[in-house]
């Protein structure tokens, strides 16, 4: 079979990795990818949105199996375009795509469907929006309604910062994507992400994660898009995850299809476990980065097999095997990020990092010039191990870590730790 894998990051080069230990693969392309991927798959020069040239490529070359990535190609409809090509992807539609591209979609749908979520209200202008921020207090989380790379939640903790967001925001900070907001309750607890292949009403669970969003550790500094994963979580026990099932992860796929936007792809539910219970922060209808790196790493079983099932119709068929270690990814960002930041920097260490058979080393923002690895991006690697406990995967991903360096390299150094807190005994 020739698989295409479509998007650039870290998440992509570890669905690749997977990919390429499929018996049924042989041929893997990227578009575009990094330097990562493209040491196991043919780099396709389309950029993921490029929809109508990416259907073009897939059957010019019959490619047999399309996996997408990132959220922007699905929200702009690629699905729907394979599709109508007869080129087998996997991904939702655009229009179920909506279920990421708008928060302000989501909240409703949530609410129209008893799914628990914050407290909330939407608004369009600004005069109204700051009166209700002035009437709840502070702290409370401002959100843009569109797609902003993980940059469009605010957490505002008085109510000048919680103003004069609300006024970025409608002064077009994030340009169509902020001219609709979300204004939530703050809610407190442990953050976890619970993603599921899916399709129609019926989901198969990837193994449980948890990110670590804020860029500095013990959760400190502004949001990125994730600096660090861990799998199995033990903040999703057996009955958490039972209970996510059957009140969050059942009554999405339902509710979707009551709506005529049935799903069929990846459903990232971001979850707050906490005093007010299991709330839904976001639905993303793609997998996470970096939680895919450390999941990727624990799937014994074909990714690809999987994938066909469903598509095939035989969702029931599926039985993913997952590994009964722990793992971890650490990513190594460039300096600034999530902020401005330069890129070009030489990448050195990453050989000698894998020396090591635990490590295995994702790229994200990577690319070759003159000869030479450089970044290209704010997230560069997730360097991510393996080990019997998380305590060992965290000792041999720290290690793995120090042999890797670029000019203004940062990474957090607490990854996994929030779940050694519930691991009393590893
Ligand atoms: P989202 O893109 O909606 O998941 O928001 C990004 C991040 O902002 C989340 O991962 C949380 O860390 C934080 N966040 C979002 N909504 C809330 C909320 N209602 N209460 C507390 N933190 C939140
Ligand atoms: N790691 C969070 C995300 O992919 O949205």
């Amino acid at each position: 079979m020739k698989v295409l894998i479509v998007g650039n990051g870290g998440r992509e080069h570890a669905l690749a990795w997977k990919v390429k230990q499929s018996p049924l693969v042989k041929k893997i392309y990227s578009a575009k990818g990094n330097a990562g991927i493209w040491q196991i798959a043919e780099k396709v020069n389309i950029s993921p949105t490029d929809v109508k040239a990416l259907v073009d490529f897939a059957r010019r070359e019959e490619i047999d199996l399309t996996i997408v990535g990132p959220e922007q190609p699905l929200s702009e409809g690629i699905v729907d375009a394979f599709e109508e090509a007869g080129l087998k992807i996997f991904g939702h539609r655009k229009d179920a795509s909506i279920l990421e591209a708008s928060k302000v979609y989501a909240k409703n749908f949530m609410k129209k469907y008893n799914i628990p979520t914050a407290f909330y209200e939407t608004f369009d202008n600004e005069k109204k929006a700051i009166e209700f921020v002035k009437k709840v207090g502070t702290p409370i989380v401002i959100k843009a309604d569109g797609l902003a790379a993980g940059k469009g939640v605010i957490i505002a903790y008085t109510q000048e910062e919680a103003v004069n967001t609300i006024k970025d925001m409608f002064a077009g900070k994030f340009g169509e994507a902020s001219k609709r907001i979300v204004i939530e309750e703050f809610l407190e607890g442990e953050e976890a992400s619970y993603i599921a292949m899916v399709k129609d009403n019926k989901l198969i669970p990837m193994a449980t994660s948890q990110d670590h969003k804020r860029v500095f550790d013990y959760d400190k500094g502004p949001n990125t898009g994730g600096m660090g994963a861990y799998s199995p979580t033990p903040i999703i026990t057996q009955e958490i995850e039972k209970h996510i099932i059957e009140k969050i992860m059942y009554p999405t796929l339902e509710g979707m299809i009551k709506e005529g936007k049935a799903l069929s792809g990846f459903l990232y539910a971001g979850l707050m476990i906490g005093a007010k219970g299991i709330n839904v922060l976001e639905f993303n209808v793609r997998m996470g980065d970096p939680e895919t790196q450390p999941i990727m790493r624990r799937l014994e079983s074909d990714l690809v097999e999987h994938i066909l099932d469903i598509l095939e119709g035989n969702i029931d068929r599926v039985k993913p095997k997952w590994s009964d270690k722990y793992s971890i990814g650490v990513v190594l960002a460039s300096k600034g990020y999530p902020n401005s930041y330069e890129i070009g920097k030489e990448i050195k260490g990453i050989q000698e990092a894998e020396k090591d058979k635990d490590i295995v080393v994702f790229h994200s923002g990577t690319d070759i010039k003159d000869g030479k690895l450089v970044t290209a991006g704010g997230r560069v690697l997730t360097v991510t191990a393996v080990g019997e406990t998380l305590t060992k995967a965290k000792e041999k991903v720290y290690q793995a870590v120090e042999k890797i360096h670029f000019e203004g390299m940062h990474y957090r150094t607490d990854i996994g730790d929030k779940g050694l807190k519930y691991l009393k005994a590893d």
